[in-house]
């Protein structure tokens, strides 16, 4: 090993190791469903942080999704658009980039704010089958409301532990 390569190996695993601004846990709302109602919870995700040996990343913490499959969406939502009240068409991560979603759920008061940006990542499961109702979104910002839509495979729900009932709160966020 050359000794640059090795500097930015030592480099690497000294500055970046542990990041604690990052939390024990990464923690996502997910909309699923319960008696065939919809539902909102906390979840943190089992598969925890790691360092990652990639070329680009190598260092940084990175933390495995999981399986994906399908195809992907890239879906824009004009300022006030209201999408009514529907079901996850597929279990799959919506992934807000920016704008806001309001998702509120039929017959209860629970409800979740989801800003774009790095806390932006939900997990939608509450398909037809499990929910007979499923949930209501509104998109109540000034601006576009910009989202990636990424089915996982059939059954397949990344590892978890439930932390609660309703959506993750600020300090379960990511700062
Ligand atoms: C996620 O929640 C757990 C349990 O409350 C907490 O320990 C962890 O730090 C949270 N993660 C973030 C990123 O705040
Ligand atoms: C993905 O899109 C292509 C082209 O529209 C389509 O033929 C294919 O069936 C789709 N795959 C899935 C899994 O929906
Ligand atoms: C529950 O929500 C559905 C859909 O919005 C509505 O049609 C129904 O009247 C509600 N039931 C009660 C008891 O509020
Ligand atoms: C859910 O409710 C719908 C409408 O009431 C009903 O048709 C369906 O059979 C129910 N599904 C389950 C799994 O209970």
């Amino acid at each position: 090993m050359r000794l640059s390569s090795l500097a930015q190996v030592l480099l690497a695993s000294t500055t970046f190791a542990l990041d604690e601004s990052l939390g024990s846990t990464l923690n996502v709302t997910v909309l699923g469903a319960s008696h065939n109602r919809s539902t909102l919870e906390c979840w943190a995700l089992k598969s925890g942080w790691e360092t990652s040996a990639e070329p680009g990343t190598s260092g940084s913490s990175v933390l495995d999704l999981g399986a994906i499959t399908g195809n992907a969406t890239f879906t824009t939502l004009p300022a006030g658009f209201d999408g009514g009240r529907h079901n996850a068409p597929a279990l799959q991560w919506v992934v807000f980039l920016s704008g806001l979603a309001h998702i509120t759920l039929p017959n209860s008061t629970t409800e979740a704010r989801v800003e774009g940006g790095k806390n932006g990542a939900i997990l939608a499961l509450d398909t037809a089958d499990v929910s007979a109702l499923g949930h209501y979104t509104t998109y109540p910002s000034q601006e576009r409301t910009v989202a990636l839509e990424i089915p996982l495979p059939k059954g397949e729900v990344p590892g978890h532990r439930v932390l609660h009932t309703g959506p993750c709160r600020g300090e379960e966020l990511l700062v």
